[in-house]
């Protein structure tokens, strides 16, 4: 399969289902695709309420109201980039639905390596970063009931073709793209099914055998495990520690400087680069 590449590289659904091996494989038997919606997130969400089959990918070319965590926005222009959601409909807890913003994480960062080497780290729990920016992200979203989850949207964003003078200034500091990162445009069909697939292979094994290794891939290419961090829990405040691993469950594990090891399921995770310890954090910057 030859897969066309340019600066505003189409993308083509039905060379994205020749692409994808079928049946038994379940993501990507439907795809639909959009020159513009709103959000692929909402789509994808509202065609899961109406009963879409387990595996039906939404992508559009443009966003008008992308969506990002925590409610932030997510810069989506035409032509450039991969907006793509994708309808699961595992039979899980909903304590276990941030195990899936990990899987497709790392078959987001598997997916982009394969295609063009560039080490992809993930920045607790959702952001795919090279050279320290942010080339992508997820955007988990779900829909619970009493016996647990009765649907759930993966949504990906990968910044593929985008030249960075094109952002607003605020994100363009410290957002990439694929291009940024090998001076190469890239086929977003070709991405497209890369992520597919990597996805596929994963969800398959999530489903047979469970969480574990999605969670001991996670931390491989984590860039948060053994950094300071500094996790915001907005009005519950915020607090700076080392990040010493993941749990069985996917949650952050981040030990305090009064020795608390806190375990985080949300929240906003940054980098300090002015953090200066208090005196009983030094002993713990010093094993870093
Ligand atoms: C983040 O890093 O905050 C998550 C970003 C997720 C963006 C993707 S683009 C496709 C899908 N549709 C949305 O509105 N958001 C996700």
């Amino acid at each position: 399969m030859i897969y066309k590449a340019n600066g505003s590289s189409g993308l083509s659904v039905g060379e994205i289902k020749r692409a994808l091996p079928g049946p038994p494989g379940r993501i990507g038997r439907e795809i639909i695709f959009f020159e513009s919606v709103v959000s692929t997130n909402t789509l994808a969400m509202d065609l899961a309420s109406k009963g879409c089959d387990e595996g039906t990918v939404v992508i559009a070319d443009h966003q008008t109201g992308g969506k990002g965590r925590l409610g932030r926005v997510w810069v989506s222009p035409p032509h450039k980039n991969l907006y793509m959601s994708i309808v699961l409909r595992p039979v899980i807890s909903p304590g276990d639905a941030a195990v899936l913003t990990l899987m497709s994480a790392v078959a987001c960062a598997a997916a982009i390596k394969k295609i063009s080497s560039i080490p992809v780290a993930i920045k607790w729990p959702n952001d795919l970063m090279a050279s320290g920016r942010k080339l992508g992200g997820i955007l988990t979203e779900i829909k619970a009931g009493m016996d647990g989850i009765s649907y759930a949207v993966a949504g990906i964003g990968i910044n593929v073709n985008l030249d960075m003078t094109e952002l607003p200034d605020v994100i363009g500091g410290t957002a990439t793209s694929m291009y940024h990162e090998t001076g190469m445009f890239r086929s977003r069909t070709e991405v497209a099914v890369e992520i597919l697939r990597e996805l596929d292979v994963r969800y398959e094994a999530f489903l047979t055998s469970g969480k574990g290794w999605i969670i001991d891939e996670c931390a491989r290419l984590s860039s948060t495990i053994g950094r300071i961090v500094r996790i915001d829990e907005g009005a519950a405040g915020a607090f700076t520690g080392l990040a010493e691993g993941l749990d069985g469950d996917g949650m952050l594990l981040v030990r305090t400087q009064d020795n608390t090891l806190r375990r985080i399921s949300a929240g906003d995770v940054s980098y300090p680069r002015d953090y200066v310890p208090q005196d009983e954090g030094r002993a713990l910057c010093r094993e870093l």
